[in-house]
């Protein structure tokens, strides 16, 4: 385990992983947005904008939403691998790629609801994520019994969150997992689009984001489990991981891993880097 100031840094964020629980339900504003849209911050508020533009829920009506209940960003991460550049202002991250395939089903289904994602987040203060999500069961977004993927945008202490339509995929699909900078204003806001590159109606575009995104995570996250056949078996490899800064380095990027024990689940580093790294989840 490699933890020190970055891991200390990091973790207000994250809470600790917590055993795996149902996620509360707490007062959230939840959009359901098609592939394509763009969730634009204009001064404090945030507009929805639909693919051709269109203004889908401005920020006075938010209120008028029944928010859906909601995953809680403080528990459920079971095993992770996390990053946080020693830059935290100005060099945020560019893009951030990963590859894996899509587990074999669980043997079992109790009404579990897994994750797994990168994503780039805010080192301080609220719990701000950009993240591409492959799930298994039903969360706020939709989904089944069944693989699914989707993008999510959660931000402003994840009081709002934003997310595709998801799309069923299958086990033994291969999902590229990408996370792009596309445009900055003078490194005080931030254009980013997060989409699974292969599976056509995940995109999502955030716009004038103002967070500094300059911490990263590979991260399987999970509530309701209730037995280890409610997860997959063997291993689950995050590879091909891919990483540039906006100045056009390439980080030095070397993992700090936390494992939930309890729930005998390990993330292992088989190389740190961000050409070409690779981590595996083991069951
Ligand atoms: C962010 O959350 C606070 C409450 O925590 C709320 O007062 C504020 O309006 C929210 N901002 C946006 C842009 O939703
Ligand atoms: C983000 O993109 C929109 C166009 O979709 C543009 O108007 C805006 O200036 C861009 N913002 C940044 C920070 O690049
Ligand atoms: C991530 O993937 C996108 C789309 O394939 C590609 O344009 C970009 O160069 C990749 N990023 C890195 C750091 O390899």
């Amino acid at each position: 385990m490699r933890l020190g100031f970055l891991t200390l840094a990091l973790f207000p964020i994250l809470g600790l992983a917590g055993s795996v629980s149902p996620g509360g339900v707490q007062s959230k504003t939840s959009y359901l947005v098609p592939s394509g849209s763009r969730i634009t911050h204009v001064g404090d508020e945030i507009h929805v904008l639909d693919p051709d533009g269109t203004t889908v829920h401005p920020t006075p009506q938010i209120s008028s939403r029944t928010p859906i209940s909601s995953r809680q960003e403080e528990s459920g991460y079971i095993a992770f691998a996390f990053w946080a550049s020693p830059d935290q202002t100005s060099n945020v991250i560019a893009s951030f790629n990963t590859t894996w395939t899509v587990p074999p089903d669980p043997e079992t289904s109790n009404g579990q609801l897994v994750y797994y994602f990168n994503s780039i987040n805010q080192q301080a203060g609220a719990s701000t994520i950009i993240q591409p999500v492959l799930q298994w069961g039903v969360s706020p977004a939709g989904g089944g019994d069944y693989w699914s993927v989707a993008s999510w945008y959660l931000f402003n202490g994840s009081e709002i969150e934003c997310f595709t339509t998801p799309v069923r995929v299958n086990a033994g699909d291969v999902l590229h997992a990408n996370i792009e900078l596309t445009s900055t204003t003078a490194g005080t806001a931030y254009n980013y689009t997060v989409e699974f590159s292969n599976v056509p109606g995940t995109t999502l575009h955030v716009e004038n984001a103002v967070e500094a995104y300059t911490a990263a995570l590979e991260t399987l996250e999970a509530y309701g489990v209730t037995s280890a056949s409610d997860y997959p078996t063997g291993t689950t490899v995050f590879e091909d991981i891919q990483m540039r800064m906006q100045d056009g380095s390439v980080p030095s990027l070397m993992w700090g891993i936390q494992n939930d024990e309890a729930d005998g689940i390990s993330m292992v580093i088989d190389k740190d880097g961000a050409e070409g790294g690779r981590l595996t989840l083991v069951y």
